[in-house]
């Protein structure tokens, strides 16, 4: 796997508690590259023919596999392990971070401030901001406070967490900088419409910018805007960013609704965004892309893979029944083209699409599998 490249905001762990980072990256790697599978093999071996020879027939969908899976001790041992590691993970980068918060806080100030390369990008914090209850209501893959809550002033807390945090949650096959899902759209961009240039774009839900520096380093002439619900994570962006020497623009703001002038821009993004939001919020952030593009704008979404049969689609939504990623198992099944039509796209301009980037053989383990999912529509 790719090292995690340190930047100035990045917490430095001790040796013991890098040790503990080690020992949940090693766990979480076992749980998924050698225990998941066993639960296919569960399945098909037991499972599945238990339920036939009680029924007369096999699960008609991913709801009567969870039943029957549940009841399953191999399943059992795997998903409590899997929570556990979750937890473990969390605990290990919360430790480093609270330990040195007040020093992070004050270097997010001095970045802030700092301008390297021709711009500065900027911070607009809107501290009315009602953040929506699909975010207040639970923590979001159980990490305290979610993307948020502000501990203390000037918090930059949710940021350091997120950005370590997804670096081990995925055993670092997101890359040094966790630039594969900006990298991933990237590379759709460039094989499916080579000849785009935006001058504008806007990253929708772009927490700590991981992806969005992405997008501006891609598009130098572009003006490159990040918004996101949460204060810490885009302190923690700006800060990033600044640190990196990209100007991006970053903005708390509601994705449903934000305060841009209609037809702001040529591009506009999100990436693993949708599945945290909810039914009713997913229609008014449709409605608000097509607002805010250009005639001949393009909207793109970038969604996690779901699964093709009710045993792969049970066991992706193991996120949403115990990791707290709640609208994710609605997703599954939803029609993405019809809700893009109801927000007011032309049908023959929308495209649900799948994608595999080409991936560097040390990112192959976890990531091989994935087809990610493609949601693309243009502005009549
Ligand atoms: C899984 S993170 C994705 C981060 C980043 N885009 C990436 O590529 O890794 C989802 C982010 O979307 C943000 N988000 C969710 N709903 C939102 C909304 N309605 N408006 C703005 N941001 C939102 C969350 O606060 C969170 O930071």
């Amino acid at each position: 796997m790719p090292a995690f490249k340190q930047h100035p905001m990045v917490p430095q762990t001790t040796h013991d508690e890098q040790a503990r980072q080690d020992f949940v990256s090693a766990l979480r790697g076992h749980l998924s590259g050698r225990l998941m599978p066993g639960a296919y093999q569960v399945y098909a071996a037991r499972v599945e023919p238990a339920f036939r020879s009680k029924h007369g027939r096999g699960p008609k969908d991913e709801h009567e596999v969870r039943h029957a899976m549940t009841e399953d001790p191999y399943y059992q041992f795997w998903s409590a392990m899997q929570r556990r590691s979750q937890e473990l993970l969390w605990e290990s980068v919360i430790d480093p971070t609270e330990r040195q918060l007040p020093e992070l806080i004050d270097r997010a100030r001095t970045l802030g401030k700092r301008g390297r390369g021709k711009r500065r990008g900027t911070l607009r914090l809107d501290p009315k901001l009602v953040v929506p209850k699909y975010h207040t209501a639970a923590d979001i893959h159980l990490q305290p406070g979610g993307y948020h809550t502000d501990f203390t002033a000037d918090d930059v807390a949710a940021g350091a967490v997120y950005d370590k945090g997804i670096n081990l949650y995925m055993g670092g096959a997101l890359g040094e900088e966790n630039n594969l899902t900006g990298d991933t759209l990237l590379a759709y961009v460039r094989e499916k419409h080579p000849s785009l240039k935006p001058r504008s774009i806007l990253d929708l839900g772009c927490a700590i910018g991981n992806s969005t520096v992405v997008w501006a380093r891609a598009f130098p002439k572009a003006r490159v805007h990040g918004i996101d619900v949460g204060a810490p994570v885009l302190r923690y962006a700006h800060a990033r960013a600044q640190a990196m020497g990209v100007a991006v623009d970053f903005s708390q703001q509601n994705a449903e609704r934000t305060d841009f002038a209609d037809g702001s821009f040529d591009l506009v993004l999100s990436h693993i965004v949708l599945h945290e939001t909810s039914k009713s919020a997913l229609t008014r952030v449709l409605a608000e892309c097509r607002r805010l593009l250009k005639p001949g704008g393009l909207m793109l979404h970038l969604e996690i893979p779901r699964g093709r049969t009710d045993i792969e689609k049970f066991m992706h939504n193991w996120e949403s029944y115990n990791n707290n990623e709640t609208f994710s198992r609605y997703m599954t099944d939803l029609d993405l083209k019809a809700e893009t039509i109801k927000a007011g796209f032309a049908a023959d301009a929308v495209l649900v699409d799948e994608f595999a980037p080409k991936l560097d053989v040390a990112q192959m383990n976890y990531t091989e599998h994935f087809l990610w999912k493609i949601l693309a529509a243009f502005k009549r």
